[in-house]
């Protein structure tokens, strides 16, 4: 009796929109960002210069990349009502409820408006991505009761951020380290949250709304919340010591038909190609730093998932280790994705709203129909 025959559940293969943001083939394991292959961006990218990619579609000359990075720095400095929400709200807070929050707040002091909607998408990318930096750090700092950092008039946005969550400069293989984990992350096609931000602006909503949004969607641990539970499982392990095995521990999940995080992905069928310049990356930091065991039982879950299940690391699950190993805490990691990923969902916008319609997909009613009314006292 059903008008609708099938119900595609979670949209899979779903094509809902054309873009030139990002290619992935899931069969082969290959990610192109706007006509350039992952592996080549990895190599000779700055996050800046991604940047500029995803919204121009194609990359900066010399003064157009010091125009945007001049812009971002100009950017960085949060309004005092947002700075004093991020002081006085609860420390315990999660740090993704918190940036959530802001970067909504943050919309308040955008009101001016050029009637040009594509020079304001542009200005409104800028801001949020040299702000969500400083709302990340700020609040690390302040609810650590640490004096909260000011902004540096220079530098890349890594470098700037490693100095506003730890108060002293990093050196370059730190900043390095992140600049590679933004370039990896900026941008995944129809992923939830980019799905959501373009399912926002479809209804001519701004871009603060559509990013407010999208950080919601990714915080989820099935999306970009995962990276946290990673970090959490390899953290109970540690706990266990001499006696910790991850293949028991693996296999002990699987049988208990539990999700093991950082593991198997809608679209890749393969090696996620960011995890293989994660897992290189996861590797030597974790020689440098003293967590050679956390990355062995990275390398034990990982060999257990494929002979079990056939099912590969997608990008969540050595961008843990990577991210601990620099000093950064597990709670921190999904803003981290944030940070970088603002950028893929602001090229979204920017594209959406340009060839704009309405999402809007249907139900399957299951439900009874044409009940009888019954008088509150007689339920
Ligand atoms: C990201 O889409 C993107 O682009 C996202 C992302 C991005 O850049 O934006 O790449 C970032 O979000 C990565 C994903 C992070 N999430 C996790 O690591 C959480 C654990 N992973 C899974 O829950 C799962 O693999 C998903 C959510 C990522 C994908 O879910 P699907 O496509 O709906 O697949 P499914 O749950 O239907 O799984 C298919 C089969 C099932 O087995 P059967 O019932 O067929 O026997 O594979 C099994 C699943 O049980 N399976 C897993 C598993 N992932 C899939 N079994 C154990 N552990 C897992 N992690």
């Amino acid at each position: 009796t059903s008008e609708y025959p099938h119900i595609n559940r979670g949209l899979d293969g779903i094509v809902a929109f054309s873009t030139t943001k990002s290619s992935i083939d899931g069969q082969k394991g290959e990610l192109i960002y706007s006509g350039y292959n992952i592996d080549v961006l990895a190599e000779k990218a700055t996050f800046e210069e991604v940047c500029f990619l995803l919204w121009n579609d194609r990359l900066p000359n010399k003064s157009e990349l010091d125009e945007l990075k001049n812009e971002l720095i100009s950017q960085r400095n949060l309004p005092k009502p947002v700075l004093e929400y991020i002081k006085t709200t609860n420390k315990n807070a999660e740090p993704m409820a918190v940036l959530r929050t802001a970067v909504s707040m943050l919309s308040d002091f955008e009101t001016e408006n050029s009637g040009d909607k594509a020079k304001d998408s542009r200005k409104h990318a800028i801001a949020m991505t040299a702000q969500i930096p400083a709302i990340i750090a700020a609040f690390d700092r302040s609810r650590k009761g640490k004096k909260i950092v000011s902004p540096l008039k220079e530098g890349s946005t890594a470098y700037n951020f490693l100095y506003m969550l730890n108060g002293e400069k990093p050196g370059d293989a730190a900043e390095k380290t992140m600049d590679l984990c933004l370039i990896l992350h900026a941008e995944h096609g129809m992923n939830a949250s980019t799905f959501t931000a373009r399912t926002i602006c479809a209804t001519e909503s701004d871009m603060f709304s559509a990013v407010t949004g999208a950080i919601g969607a990714l915080k989820g641990p099935l999306h970009g919340g995962a990276n946290t539970a990673v970090m959490n499982t390899l953290l109970e392990l540690e706990k266990e010591g001499d006696s910790a095995d991850a293949v028991a521990f693996t296999k002990k999940k699987l049988e208990n038909k539990e999700k093991i995080m950082g593991f198997g992905h809608r679209v890749y069928k393969t090696f996620d190609p960011r995890a293989f310049h994660l897992r290189k990356m996861s590797k030597k930091l974790s020689e440098e730093t003293g967590h050679e065991k956390l990355y062995e039982w990275s390398e034990d879950m990982m060999k257990t998932m494929k002979d079990e299940k056939d099912i590969d690391p997608n990008v969540d699950f050595f961008s843990a280790t990577v991210y601990y190993s620099i000093g950064i805490q597990p709670d921190l990691f999904t803003c981290i994705f944030t940070m970088s990923r603002v950028s893929g969902w602001s090229a979204h916008y920017i594209e959406q709203s340009e060839n704009n319609r309405l999402v809007r997909p249907r139900a399957l009613y299951i439900g009874e129909k044409n009940l009888e009314w019954t008088p509150v006292e007689k339920r």
